[in-house]
């Protein structure tokens, strides 16, 4: 498939799934909204078209992929749902939340999607128009987050065009997504769930559906039984990097620096500064946050000053987020 110079986007309706469902079918690669991040889709049971989409993010290939489908029903038919993921599907489907279930065989699904894992990583994302797209085109779609690898997570079509316009067949926009941090990922593959990455659903609530506490898994653990891979290696110590530096849990910021700031009270800056919610509302802030990274980050400063963001609630996800983004790079 030949690209464009600059990949089309179009605003969501019926004729642009449709067009989405058709581009799909032929193999090509489509950024869609959800009401996490946008996701950069791909026929989930298309090698060459998740090899594309491997090739598009610039991402490394031992980085398994989330395959979204409409309903639990067809997540039953390509993994194995216990009683705990069968309660929290319950509780979160559709919605932010990311299950990794024990595959079964014979799904069709690439081998590329699970990176040689025995499990799959399956969510059933609420937007209507991620939802409508997975009617039209009939098959379980592989969508990691439409960005550069290692960017920042795109919550507008223009953050997705930014990166990864020219490289991709096409662009739906459904407006800002509301949740705006990617889902929460939990393993129910085997024994007690664990939480491999904070998310748009709080650990919290999660614990309460379940009834107990979750164990902690993630960030470069390594599997102890037949897989010598990171847990959830999308979890690489730097991940959503801007280009400046962030100092995190500031009390005052340094002359020249941008300001991140989070809540009513906000210390005496001149610079770029962006507000993730002066209502100090963590929902608001996890909307916000990648844009705001991304605004400030162009500004072109060399620091960007956060202030200290509670960490209950969204906000362990948000201050995860932000603990990547201030990481060393490799
Ligand atoms: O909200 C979201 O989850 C977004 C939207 C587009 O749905 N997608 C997203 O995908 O964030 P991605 O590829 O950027 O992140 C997927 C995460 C990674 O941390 C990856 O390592 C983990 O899920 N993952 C995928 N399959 C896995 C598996 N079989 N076992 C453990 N972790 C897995
Ligand atoms: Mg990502």
């Amino acid at each position: 498939m030949e690209y464009l110079a600059e990949t089309q986007i179009l605003s969501t309706d019926n004729v642009s799934i449709e067009k989405a469902a058709e581009v799909i079918r032929r193999g090509g690669l489509v950024a869609i909204p959800t009401e996490t991040v946008y996701g950069l889709a791909a026929d989930a049971r298309n090698g060459i078209a998740v090899a594309r989409l491997f090739e598009a993010k610039g991402r490394p290939r031992f980085n398994p992929l989330i395959v979204h489908v409409p309903d639990i029903e067809a997540a039953r038919s390509l993994a194995e749902i216990d009683d705990a993921a069968e309660k929290l599907a319950a509780a979160f489907w559709p919605g932010p939340l990311t299950l990794v279930l024990r595959r079964r065989q014979g799904s069709g699904i690439s081998d590329l999607v699970t990176a040689g894992l025995s499990t799959l990583a399956i969510r059933v994302p609420a937007h209507t128009f991620a939802r409508a797209l997975l009617v039209a085109c009939g098959r379980p779609l592989a969508a990691p987050s439409a960005n550069r690898s290692g960017h920042v997570s795109p919550t507008t079509a223009q953050h997705v065009a930014a990166d990864l316009s020219g490289r991709i067949d096409l662009i739906l926009d459904g407006g800002p997504c509301e949740v705006g941090i990617e889902s929460t990922v939990i393993d129910c593959s085997g024994g007690s769930p664990s939480i491999l990455r904070p998310g748009g659903v709080s650990a919290k609530a999660a614990e309460e559906v379940l009834q107990r506490p979750l164990k902690q898994g993630g960030a470069g653990e390594v599997g102890s039984t037949d897989q010598q891979a990171p847990r959830s290696p999308g979890q690489l110590a730097s991940h959503y990097a801007p280009k400046a530096r962030l100092r995190l849990n500031v009390k005052v910021p340094e002359p020249g620096e941008a300001l991140l700031a989070f809540g009513p009270e906000v210390p005496p800056h001149c610079g770029p500064m962006i507000n993730l919610s002066e209502q100090g509302d963590l929902r608001e802030a996890a909307a916000n946050l990648f844009a705001a990274l991304r605004a400030l980050d162009a500004k072109g400063c060399r620091s960007i000053a956060v202030l200290a963001i509670p960490g209950e609630g969204l906000g362990e996800a948000i201050n995860d987020r932000l603990l990547r983004a201030a990481a060393p790079r490799p």
